[in-house]
């Protein structure tokens, strides 16, 4: 029988949040429920979660099966020996609840580790040059080939791993991890080869948000010769009037450029299209001003949790000239869009006279979003 010891006891104060780490959401998920669904696909047959107790009543919810929660402890090592004195698996791996990221693939390997060796430690080699220092100077640097970065899981056959958790008590000394009580009271671990992405989730920044990115494209048409269009010389460009000889057609202000960007923003938050919310088909969105739209699109995205980080658009028009608008179009998205002037990146260039724009039949519009959660 195999248990997994899941490490959630923690109160998280490095990363600085109102409530424990492993309980804030990633990308739509606590972190706990990743880590623990790697272990509930696994061969493991019992899964406990360390858990402190005003933690509980939110973890216990989140607990798949074969789950249960023991109470956690002052220190990490309280918190597993805790577990494994609860524990019934006569191998235990033990997992910080902070690394999320880990894969069925390192479980594998551990549980192998602790057949073939009778112990399994998840670490990686270091990448970077590794120095002992002392009052901020470099005293020596340890040899790379021998330095590695240790993980979790750890895997240990029980009895052990709790005799050696029991001595370590008993002398008053604290590890940080198992491999290190390991080490000192019963015998070298052996490691296995752990993976980049299985890191530990620490700092806020650990916690980099969700990213989202967004496509959005929207052609009008000019009105030809002769085809009766309204008595004005301007066309609107990212809420601009730009004047213009050639007018465009439009069911709203025609603001092509506005309007590939709605699309993009709520294509990349995974919401309809803007022919969808905003149908031409309706009579109040004749002649509407698209930065009120837009407004109204940023709306939705807030709602559903996003902020945007930046846009890029490109437009292709042989006419009318937009460079000297181009800077203007830029402050009124960014107010818009409450996003600094320099989060827009806007080119507008011609079609070499080729194709429907070239001949002045229309303008084309690309636009990009990357939105955050
Ligand atoms: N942990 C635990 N019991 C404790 C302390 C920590 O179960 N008394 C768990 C944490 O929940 C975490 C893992 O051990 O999943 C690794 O510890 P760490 O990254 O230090 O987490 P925290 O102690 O929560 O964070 P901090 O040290 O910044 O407060
Ligand atoms: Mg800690």
């Amino acid at each position: 029988m195999i248990s997994a010891i899941v490490c959630a006891a923690g109160k998280g104060t490095r990363a600085g949040f109102r409530e424990n780490k492993v309980l804030r959401e990633l990308d739509g998920m606590p972190v706990l429920c990743r880590s623990l669904s790697a272990f509930a696909q696994a061969e493991i047959d019992e899964i406990l979660v360390a858990c402190a107790e005003e933690d509980e009543a939110r973890i216990l919810p989140l607990l798949p099966e074969r789950a249960r929660c023991v109470r956690g402890g002052d220190t990490r090592a309280q918190s597993v020996y805790n577990a494994l004195l609860k524990a019934q698996g006569e191998i235990v791996l033990v997992h910080d609840g902070a690394r999320p990221f880990l894969t069925p693939k390192i479980i594998a390997d551990c549980i192998a580790s602790v057949r073939q060796y009778g112990s399994g430690v998840c670490a990686l080699p270091v990448t970077d040059t590794v120095v002992l220092a002392e009052n901020g100077s470099v005293q020596s640097t340890l040899p790379r080939e021998q330095v590695y970065a240790v993980q979790t899981p750890q895997g240990f056959y029980r009895d052990r791993l709790l005799g050696a958790y029991e001595k370590a008590f008993a002398e008053h000394r604290e590890f940080t991890d198992e491999s290190g009580v390991y080490a000192r009271y019963v015998a070298p671990p052996r490691i296995f080869t752990g993976e980049r992405s299985n890191r530990k989730l620490t700092y806020a920044e650990d916690f980099a948000p969700a990213e989202r990115v967004g496509f959005g494209t929207d052609t009008h048409a000019f009105y030809a010769e002769g085809e009766g269009a309204p008595l004005i010389n301007f066309i609107t460009l990212g809420g601009v009037r730009i004047p213009s000889e050639k007018i465009l057609k439009a069911h709203s202000d025609g603001d092509v450029l506005v309007h590939a960007l709605m699309d993009a923003l709520l294509s990349a938050a995974g919401l309809r299209d803007i022919g969808y919310y905003f149908p031409d088909t309706d009579e109040k969105y004749r002649g509407a001003d698209s930065m009120e739209l837009l407004a109204e699109t940023t709306d939705k995205l807030k709602s559903a949790g996003y902020a945007v980080k930046n846009i890029s658009v490109s437009v292709l028009a042989e006419t009318p000239r937009l460079s000297p608008y181009i800077q203007a179009m830029r402050e009124n998205l960014a107010r818009a869009l409450s996003i600094p002037r320099d989060a827009i990146g806007i080119a507008a260039g011609t079609n070499e006279k080729l194709g429907y724009v070239g001949e002045k039949k229309g303008i084309t519009v690309y636009a990009t979003v990357l939105l955050t959660k």
